[in-house]
């Protein structure tokens, strides 16, 4: 009572796409009458028969929807069972100052347990060993509860309770980038302790991802099908052993660690997992998505120079697609933000069907310098380049001016054809049309197949030195 769940229960439901069910706006439905009167004329005993009922009816509906539930709606055994069995259910914490400011600020006289603050101060302890059984994770914020949604854990010194966030209590592998585990490996093996089932290593950038490296992953591995593969390093590291767990044995669980920038905003969220075949890049690939990712801002401090703007590049595409200036903001509530927005995105459309591709705002053409250059061009530089491209094509100038001036990406020397031939190679394609991620606005994407093929050639080109 009082956390605020009728404020961001519907914002919610709008950031994941899904109905916003309200069990309090139902029993008033049902009632004929307020929350307040049903407690009034038949007591709270007959108001909790039917809160059950109708928990029970909403929790059994097989349509994903964002459910709010009345703070007294736990004291039912039988709605705390269909939590367990049918819900993610993500406790809104808040204190009982806050709580009690809340209520009596806004609706005191409406909430019929909330007319006293002492009763209310013990009823607030009462629930809370209700809400610790059923939680299934706690946030405090809107952007907390889509991160707890999507598994996404961001802390810092985290990597010290690596045995305790790794879901499960079975073997956990490590696949390792050789520079990372120079670095944090130590930690990280401290971390899983007695879990710890032996570590692999890739080299380190874009050439880990490869079919030869992840068939040596493969048969390197001794991992049964309750264990789980942590993937400790940037985007590169993460793609391809995303791609040995979704096909390892069928599939196993896998734990992401990023190091990187654009790994922690980006490439460790929402499953994609992928190698790349010379003609194209993530040509091959799965979604599988994490059974947690795990994400310490503090391990970005040993990053090179090079590797912060190519994150900034990705931070940038994010708030293009949401229309914020998320490069201005400090590191942690960055990436903290732009996880958020990719969780939300992924959580809606898992498998890109619809929103999902949207991400791919300048990517066509990112990917298909970076085939061209045989993958030396640095995922981060081509996306700034494609970035430009994208906005000069949404006829966006103004934007492309101050992204060139944030990210200042210098053209590229590669062979224009085999660049042509890399974009008609795109994922997106269908139908052999191209499609791109456009902007109508900062803020408004949208994904088209209308745009001629020499204007998209000619675009590319501009990229090219
Ligand atoms: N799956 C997705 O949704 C997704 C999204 C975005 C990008 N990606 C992919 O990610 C890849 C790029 O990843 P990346 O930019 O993270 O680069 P990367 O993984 O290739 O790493 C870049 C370099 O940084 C070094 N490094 C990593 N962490 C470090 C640290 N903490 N300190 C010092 N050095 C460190 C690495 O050793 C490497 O040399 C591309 O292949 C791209 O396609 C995937």
């Amino acid at each position: 009572m009082g956390a605020g769940k009728s404020t961001l229960g519907p914002e919610l439901a709008d950031r994941l796409g899904r109905p916003f069910v309200s069990v309090d706006a139902l029993v008033e439905e049902r009632a004929g009458k307020s929350v307040s009167e049903v407690f009034a004329e038949r007591g709270e005993a007959a108001f909790r028969v039917l809160e059950e009922e109708i928990a029970s009816e909403v929790l059994g509906r097989r349509a994903l929807s964002v459910v709010e539930l009345g703070g007294g709606a736990l004291g039912s055994v039988w709605t705390r069972t269909a939590l367990a069995l049918n819900a993610f259910s993500v406790y809104l914490e808040t204190t009982p100052e806050e709580a009690w400011d809340r209520v009596a600020r806004v609706a005191g006289s409406e909430r019929p347990l909330a007319r006293d603050e002492a009763a209310f101060r013990a009823l607030f302890g009462e629930r809370a060993p209700l809400y610790d059984e059923v939680a299934d994770g706690r946030a405090r914020d809107l952007d907390g509860v889509v991160l707890v949604a999507a598994g996404v854990q961001i802390g810092s010194g985290v990597l010290d309770r690596l045995a305790e966030l790794v879901p499960g209590a079975g073997a956990v592998g490590v696949v390792a980038d050789v520079t990372v585990s120079d670095l944090y490996g130590e930690v990280v093996r401290a971390g899983l302790g007695d879990r710890l089932a032996g570590e692999s290593q890739v080299p380190a950038g874009e050439v880990a991802k490869s079919i030869a490296e992840a068939e040596r992953l493969w048969l390197g591995l001794r991992l049964e099908r309750g264990a789980t593969l942590l993937a400790l390093g940037g985007g590169s590291t993460i793609d391809v052993a995303g791609f040995v767990a979704a096909t390892y044995l069928r599939g196993i669980a896998w734990v992401p660690v990023p190091t990187t920038l654009v790994a922690q905003v980006d490439a460790a969220i929402g499953g994609k997992t992928a190698v790349d075949l010379p003609e194209a890049k993530n040509l091959v690939g799965a979604f599988h998505w994490p059974a947690e990712t795990v994400i310490d801002t503090t391990l970005l401090e040993t990053l090179p120079d090079e590797e912060w703007r190519n994150g900034l590049a990705e931070v940038v595409k994010t708030g293009l697609l949401v229309g914020e200036p998320l490069w201005e903001l400090d590191t942690p509530p960055q990436v903290r933000r732009c996880a958020a927005i990719k969780a939300a995105i992924c959580l809606r459309d898992p498998h890109e069907q619809r929103d999902r591709e949207q991400l791919n705002l300048g990517h066509t053409f990112a990917h298909a310098l970076e085939a061209a250059s045989g993958y030396t061009v640095s995922h981060g530089r081509a996306v700034a380049l494609g970035l430009l491209a994208a906005l000069q094509l949404s006829g966006l100038d103004g934007e492309a001016l101050a992204v060139s001036e944030i990210l200042a990406p210098d053209p590229v020397a590669v062979d224009r054809d085999a660049a042509w031939a890399a974009l008609r190679r795109d994922k997106k394609t269908r139908d052999g049309q191209i499609r791109l991620v456009l902007l109508d606005a900062p803020g408004n994407p949208r994904v088209t197949s209308d745009v001629e093929p020499d204007r998209v050639r000619a675009a590319l080109d501009a990229l090219i030195a």
